[in-house]
C-alpha cells in the first residue's frame, strides 16, 4: 500500500461526504436513458457529485485534478468498478477488468506486442485496409450520402482482426467480422444500461447474448488453433496473437490458451468500437469544419509522400491535433470507473470501501482550467503540447494512471494514417444542417444516422 493512502486514511475522519444531487434531477434522465444529459447536470453541481437513488450509488468526479488523484496518484486504492466487471462474462480474465496481481502479469506480458517497433509491424496492414476504402470510396457515386460509422466500423474491425490474429479473414474465416460485429453491438449495448437483468434471468435478450458470445469464443479459440499450425518457425511474426504463441513455445511463463482467449477477447472489445466512433466524429468535425477541412488538406498536399509509420507521424501534427480534438469531445468511453478497496478520501471529500467511482471525462475536457476556449473544436491546441504530459493531467481520452490504454498509440497510428488517406483524396461535407449529437448507447455514437458526402480531389 502506498504512503499517499496511508496518510489519507488519517484524514478520513475530516473529510466530507460529496453533495448529492437532488432526486428530481436524478430521475428524469435516468428513466429515459439519457445518460449523458445526467452526468452534465451533475458536473454542475460539484467537483465530486453523488447519484443516490433506489440502492443505485455512484460518486461522479469533475475535476481534472481529483481524476488524477484516483487514476495515477491512489491506484491501488481502487479496483475496476462494478459495472465494468459485468464485462467478464466476455473477456473472461482479460486485462480491461482484471485487476491486482493478474493484471500486472497480464499487462507485462500485453506489453511487447506495443512497443514502437511492434506498431511499425502493423502499418503494412492498416495502409492496406486504408487504401481498400479509397478505392471503395472512388467507386461510389460522388453525390451518395456514405453511412459513416458503418464505413469506420468495417475498416477498423477488419483492420484489427489482421494486426491482433494474423489471419486472412477474407479466406479463412469468412464470416467473423458479421459474429464480431453482433457481440460488439450487444456489449456496448447492454454495458451502457445502467439497469440490465442479470444474465442468468432467462430472458431472450439474455439467452441471444449468451448464444454470441459462445459462438465468438468458439470461432476465436479455432483461430488460435489455426494460427498454432500455420506458425512453424516464423522467424518474427508481425501480428500480436503469431507473437504470443511463440513466446509461449519458449517461456513458461507466457499467456495459456485460455489467458490468450480472454486478451484477444478484450482487445476486440476495448480496440475496435472506440476507435470506430472516435474515427466517425472527427470525420463528422472535418465536414463541418470547412477551415479545419481546409488545414488538413494543406498539411498532406505539402508532404513529400504520406506517412508510413509512427516515426513519420511528426510530419502530421494537424492530421493528429484533429483525432485528439475528436477525442476530447466525444470521449470512447465517456466513463471511467473504479470501485473504492478501502476507506481513504480523494481532496476534502471521503470514501469508503465499495464506494464506486465514475469519472467524468467529458466535464474534464471541458474544464475552464485547463483548456483556452474549450467549447471550440481546435487541432492547433495540440501541436506545442506533448500527449503524454497532458495524459498525466486534463486529457483523459485514454483514461490515466498505470491503467492507460494500452491501444493508444496503436489508435493513434492507425487512425492518422486512414486520415491522411482520406484528407488526400475526398473533400466532405454534412448530409444535413441538424446536429448530430453523442448517445450512450453504444459507446459514444451518434444520435441518428451520420452520413457525409464524398466528393473526389484530383
Ligand atoms: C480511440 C481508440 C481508443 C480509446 C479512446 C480507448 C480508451 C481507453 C480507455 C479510456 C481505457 C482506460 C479504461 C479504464 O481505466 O477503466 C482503455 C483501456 C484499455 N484499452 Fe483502449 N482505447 C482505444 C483503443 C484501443 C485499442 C486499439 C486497443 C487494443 C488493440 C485497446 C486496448 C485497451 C486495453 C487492453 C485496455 C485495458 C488496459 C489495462 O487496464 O491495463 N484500446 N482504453
Amino acid at each position: 500500500m502506498s504512503s499517499t493512502v496511508d496518510s489519507s486514511e488519517a484524514l478520513e475522519v475530516k473529510g466530507v461526504t460529496p453533495p448529492r444531487l437532488s432526486p428530481f434531477l436524478t430521475l428524469p434522465p435516468l428513466l429515459t436513458r439519457d445518460l449523458l444529459g445526467l452526468f452534465e447536470k451533475c458536473s454542475t453541481k460539484g467537483d465530486i457529485v453523488r447519484l443516490d437513488l433506489w440502492g443505485f450509488q455512484l460518486h461522479q468526479v469533475n475535476h481534472p485534478e481529483l481524476a488524477q488523484e484516483i487514476l495515477r496518484d491512489k491506484g491501488k486504492v481502487y479496483r475496476k468498478g462494478r459495472l465494468m466487471r459485468r464485462l467478464k462474462t466476455v473477456t473472461g480474465e482479460g486485462l480491461l477488468i482484471n485487476d491486482g496481481d493478474t493484471w500486472l502479469r497480464h499487462r507485462r506480458l500485453a506489453n511487447p506486442a506495443f512497443t514502437p517497433s511492434r506498431l511499425d509491424g502493423y502499418t503494412e496492414t492498416m495502409l492496406r485496409s486504408a487504401e481498400k476504402l479509397v478505392e471503395r470510396w472512388r467507386a461510389y457515386p460522388e453525390d451518395k450520402p456514405i453511412d459513416i460509422i458503418h464505413e469506420m466500423s468495417e475498416i477498423t474491425l477488419t483492420s484489427l482482426l489482421r494486426t491482433i490474429l494474423g489471419i486472412d479473414f477474407d479466406e479463412d474465416f469468412d464470416g467473423f467480422t458479421e459474429v464480431a460485429h453482433e457481440l460488439l453491438g450487444e456489449v456496448v449495448d447492454r454495458n451502457s444500461n445502467l439497469f440490465p437483468l442479470p444474465l442468468s434471468f432467462p430472458t431472450k435478450a439474455n439467452i441471444r447474448f449468451k448464444e454470441k458470445v459462445s459462438k465468438a469464443n468458439r470461432i476465436i479459440e479455432k483461430m488460435i488453433e489455426h494460427r498454432q499450425r500455420v506458425l512453424g518457425n516464423e522467424d518474427k511474426p508481425v501480428d500480436l496473437l503469431g507473437q504470443w504463441l511463440q513466446k509461449a513455445q519458449e517461456d513458461e511463463d507466457a499467456f495459456s490458451p485460455s489467458e490468450m482467449r480472454d486478451e484477444l477477447m478484450t482487445m476486440l472489445l476495448a480496440g475496435h468500437h472506440s476507435l470506430a466512433v472516435a474515427m466517425t466524429w472527427t470525420l463528422y468535425e472535418i465536414a463541418r469544419h470547412p477551415e479545419v477541412q481546409a488545414k488538413l488538406q494543406h498539411e498532406v498536399d505539402h508532404l513529400e509522400s504520406l506517412p508510413t509509420g509512427l516515426k513519420e507521424l511528426n510530419k502530421i501534427p494537424y492530421a493528429q491535433g484533429t483525432l485528439l480534438e475528436a477525442l476530447r469531445f466525444y470521449p470512447q468511453p465517456p466513463v471511467i470507473l473504479r470501485e473504492a478497496l478501502e476507506a481513504h478520501n480523494v481532496g476534502r471529500f471521503r470514501f469508503k470501501v465499495g464506494d464506486q467511482l465514475l469519472i467524468n471525462p467529458m466535464a474534464i475536457h471541458m474544464h475552464p482550467d485547463c483548456w483556452e476556449d474549450p467549447t471550440t473544436f481546435k487541432p492547433e491546441r495540440y501541436v506545442d503540447f506533448p500527449l503524454e504530459a497532458m495524459m498525466q493531467h486534463h486529457y483523459l481520452t485514454f483514461g490515466g494512471g498505470s491503467r492507460v490504454c494500452i491501444g493508444r498509440k496503436f489508435s493513434i497510428l492507425e487512425g492518422s494514417l486512414l486520415l491522411t488517406r482520406i484528407a488526400k483524396n475526398f473533400h466532405l461535407s454534412p448530409t444535413t444542417d441538424e446536429p448530430i449529437k453523442p448517445l450512450f448507447t453504444k459507446m459514444m455514437g451518434p444520435d441518428k444516422p451520420l452520413t457525409l458526402k464524398v466528393s473526389h480531389r484530383a
